[in-house]
């Protein structure tokens, strides 16, 4: 990778770099909880990543490091992985682990690792780049708030006892072994086909969230499963210790047939409870509630007894390819067509991003392919342009995080030339619940 300027380097990471990179972003990542110390979990986690972590290589880093000394002075990381909208298979990297060194903030050595992320992706195929953090933050990188998996009520512990062990109907929770790693990734499988945004984990992928981590790696978490007998039904994953405000986080949550969520739901409340005493007892520090990290319309929510809600966070997501991404979504809107006995009456339709445009193609009334091509210089006047959707908007329609409606409300700049182009597009981009645990 070519230097920037003659101050850093900035280069992919290497299997040599653990122990810098480890120490570097222990000592800038979450140094408001630790008072200014380095952080153990963050650098037991930097060490996992860089030890056979099955979503990352050493190059999947990006470090820069100060010319003059040789050191590595910021970092950043992709985690790459596939998820599954609605049942299609999308290449998605989950960004962690930004951070600069305190003394060499301010040089736009995040803005260039970026970049260099952001060229990379653009080279393999991966259209969809995800973070967490900072609020606004990445904004100025290129990302835009369009996917939120949480927003569920948090469940004071106090109301927890109340729930009744004998309506489980023989379902019981109990910790996860490696010999579940099979049951449980056929269960991500059979969801994955499902009408969610899901992160579906294969067997080697739960292994190692079983066993793989170090103990106090940050992103360890507790994968439990759901039993009936023998039989493993679902599982429940949740955070293996009690936040700083005593909360024990909930991550993740299925089950395998849905017709068991409503004893499913009742034993996994109870092993939550037990689990959050035993928490308490062994940090001394009270249990206060369950935080769900899901949205509101999960199964495992809509059947918690009631709690206090909590305003859903926002995920910024990003694509470098617009029209790549609705490229790759043709399978789903072939089928929400079909599925709303829809056809299109021209060949083409054309959806212009304000620079960028794809051009649907249509035979007999069916989608049969979509191609990028430079955006009209007005698109709001261009007579070819069937809708003027801002790119930002378009990705959020795309992960199904606003309908039409919602965006046609909120955005003056999203235009469409007629009805029937908003009927279709309305039936193209359904909300689609969120129920991802990423993979970091
Ligand atoms: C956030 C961080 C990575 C920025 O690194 P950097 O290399 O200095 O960033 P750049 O030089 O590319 O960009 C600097 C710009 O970001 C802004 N910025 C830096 N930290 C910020 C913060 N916490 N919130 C908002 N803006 C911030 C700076 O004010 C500067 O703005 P300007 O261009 O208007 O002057 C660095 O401050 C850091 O390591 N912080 C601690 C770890 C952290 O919070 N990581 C992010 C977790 S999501």
């Amino acid at each position: 990778m070519t230097p920037e300027s003659d101050s850093y380097v900035v280069r992919p990471g290497r299997a040599s770099d653990a122990a810098e990179l480890a120490r570097l972003h222990a000592s800038v990542q979450l140094q408001a909880v630790t008072g200014g110390q380095p952080h153990p979990g963050i650098a037991a986690w930097v060490e996992d990543l860089l030890d056979g972590h099955p979503s990352v290589v050493p190059e999947d880093f990006l470090v820069a490091e100060d010319a003059a000394t040789g050191c590595l002075v910021a970092s950043l990381v992709g985690l790459r992985q596939y998820w599954s909208l609605a049942g299609v298979r999308l290449p998605v990297a989950q960004v962690e682990l930004v951070g600069t060194a305190p003394e060499h903030r301010g040089n736009r050595l995040t803005e260039r690792l970026f970049a260099a992320l952001h060229q990379r992706y653009a080279a393999d195929g991966v259209p969809v780049q995800v973070i967490e953090g900072i609020p606004y933050f990445y904004r100025r990188l290129g990302y835009d708030y369009a996917l939120a998996n949480d927003g569920a009520p948090t469940v004071p512990a106090a109301v927890l006892p109340a729930i009744e062990p004998d309506r489980s109907n023989g379902l019981a929770v109990r910790p996860a072994t490696v010999a579940d790693a099979d049951a449980l990734a056929r269960i991500d499988r059979r969801l994955a086909g499902g009408d969610v945004l899901l992160c579906p984990r294969d067997a080697a992928v739960w292994r190692y969230e079983i066993s793989g981590r170090r103990p106090a790696d940050l992103a360890r978490r507790e994968v439990t499963v759901l039993v009936q007998g023998v039989d493993v039904g679902g599982y429940l994953v949740h955070g293996s210790r009690l936040s700083a405000a005593g909360e024990l986080n909930v991550f993740a949550a299925a089950t395998d047939r849905s017709a068991d969520w409503p004893q499913a739901a009742v034993a996994m409340h109870i092993h939550l409870a037990q689990v959050g005493r035993r928490y308490e007892a062994s940090a001394q520090e009270p249990f206060t509630a369950v935080r769900p990290i899901l949205g509101p319309e999960h199964p495992l929510v809509r059947l918690s007894p009631a709690g206090v809600p909590r305003r859903p966070r926002g995920w910024y997501v990003r694509t470098g390819d617009p029209a790549d991404l609705l490229a790759r979504l043709q399978p789903l809107l072939r089928a929400r067509w079909q599925a709303a006995d829809l056809q299109w009456p021209e060949p083409t339709l054309i959806i212009d991003m304000y620079g960028r445009a794809a051009r649907l193609e249509f035979t007999d009334g069916r989608l049969a392919g979509v191609t990028a091509m430079r955006g009209a210089i007005s698109p709001s006047t261009d007579p070819g342009t069937h809708a003027a959707i801002p790119p930002g908007a378009l990705l959020q329609l795309a992960l199904g995080y606003r309908t039409l409606p919602e965006v046609l409300d909120t955005w003056p700049d999203c235009l469409l030339r007629d009805l029937r182009t908003e009927q279709l597009l309305t039936v193209a981009f359904p909300r689609v619940p969120v129920q991802v645990w990423p993979r970091n």
